[in-house]
């Protein structure tokens, strides 16, 4: 599983937006180096040389699951590595680095963010009654990020088993925001739901295949009196978060009619089996249009935790873009100013 992490050892350097540590409001440049291209520089070349013209360096068989096929056509492109080297979750580094970023700003504000893995090829971690601080603590000590240490040891057993068949295996991870106050997003337009917004960055991860939000797929079999959260309401829990309106329940995972209700969001994504089989699958020759078995390239077995810590840096992301469209500041003195005027406009519980 970690064959790739040896030579993606990343730091990021920070090249401009930024002086004597602190933000200056330009935009902020970050530079993460891949230490493998020096062993890529002649054939990735930005100029012409003399590789360009070796077909045999030419990769000509797509990979089941991959943007190879589709990628060749769309583009025009007769060497499937011009689609694959993009197309690669390589990408992803630099989101999770603007997702650092980004729970900084957040964390001004309480507003924690966390991902752990719950399912890898099957086996369900029971990790759902823990609490955040729990949950945050148990996956510091798990290679796995999962919080369940019986269902780590059966998910390690599974990922050797499957890297032993040559074959690749995929999960579901669960990413938790706390501390988010009521009225994030709207329900005015489609494009300013908070729900919508998240999805939308965690469909974007390669090789996520679904998301739900709170009871999510298992509200399909439920009556409304079993999934919706009661509303109650005590003066004494007048917390600035939800103005002293609580819920017994958090099947909505948060939210509801595209805004944050003040509750703790809970959201999972499903990550399908690495499609790089090292067994690999049948294909077929984009030249010669014979069968071949897919090519190889470097590949993991499982990525279900890398892809919960590019989760939980595009959900930050998407947090924080819709924060500031909430508290719109331009330093961070008058955006806690805003947001403090925001918790005490209903100090009295009035509407009026
Ligand atoms: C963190 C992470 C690591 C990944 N590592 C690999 C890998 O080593 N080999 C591979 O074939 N796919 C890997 N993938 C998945 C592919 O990038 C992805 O399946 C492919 O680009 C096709 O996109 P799609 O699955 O979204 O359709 C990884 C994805 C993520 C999120």
């Amino acid at each position: 599983m970690v064959s790739r992490m040896n030579i993606e050892n990343d730091t990021v350097e920070i090249t401009s937006g930024v002086r004597f540590g602190r933000t200056i409001g330009s935009p902020i440049s970050m530079v993460i180096k891949n230490k493998d291209w020096e062993n890529w520089q002649k054939i990735m070349s930005v100029d012409e040389n003399e590789l360009m013209i070796d077909p045999s360096l030419r990769i000509t068989r797509p990979r089941p699951g991959h943007a190879d096929l589709p990628g060749i056509f769309k583009y025009h492109e007769n060497d499937i590595r011009n689609i694959l080297e993009r197309a690669s979750a390589r990408e992803t580094a630099v989101r999770v680095a603007a997702g650092a970023l980004c729970k900084c700003l957040l964390k001004e504000f309480n507003i924690n963010i966390l991902s752990h893995v719950v399912n890898i090829g099957g086996i369900q971690a029971s990790a759902a009654d823990f609490k955040f601080e729990i949950i945050s603590k148990k996956i510091t000590m798990s290679e796995l990020r999962c919080a369940d240490k019986n269902a780590e040891k059966k998910m390690k057993k599974i990922i050797d088993k499957a890297k032993s068949e040559g074959d690749s295996i995929g999960g579901i991870f669960e990413i938790l925001v706390q501390n988010i106050p009521v009225g994030l997003g709207s329900h005015v337009h489609y494009k300013r739901k908070l729900d919508a917004a998240i999805a939308s960055a965690l469909m974007s991860i390669q090789a996520i295949k679904g998301i739900e939000f709170g009871l999510g797929f298992k509200m399909a079999s439920l009556p409304g009196s079993k999934v919706h959260d009661e509303i109650f309401f005590n003066s004494k829990k007048k917390d600035s978060l939800k103005f002293g309106f609580y819920r017994k329940t958090n099947n909505a995972g948060g939210i509801e009619g595209g805004m944050s209700n003040g509750e703790i969001i809970v959201i999972r994504a499903v990550m399908k089996p690495i499609p790089t089989l090292y067994k690999p699958l049948r294909s077929v020759d984009i030249n010669s249009k014979k069968p071949f078995k897919a090519s190889i390239e470097r590949s993991d077995i499982c990525a279900v935790p890398a892809a919960s810590i590019v989760g939980e840096a595009v959900t930050a992301i998407e947090i924080t873009d819709f924060f500031l469209d909430k508290f719109r500041a331009d330093s961070l003195v008058e955006l806690k100013d805003n947001y403090e005027n925001y918790n005490n406009l209903y100090k009295g519980f009035s509407l009026e």
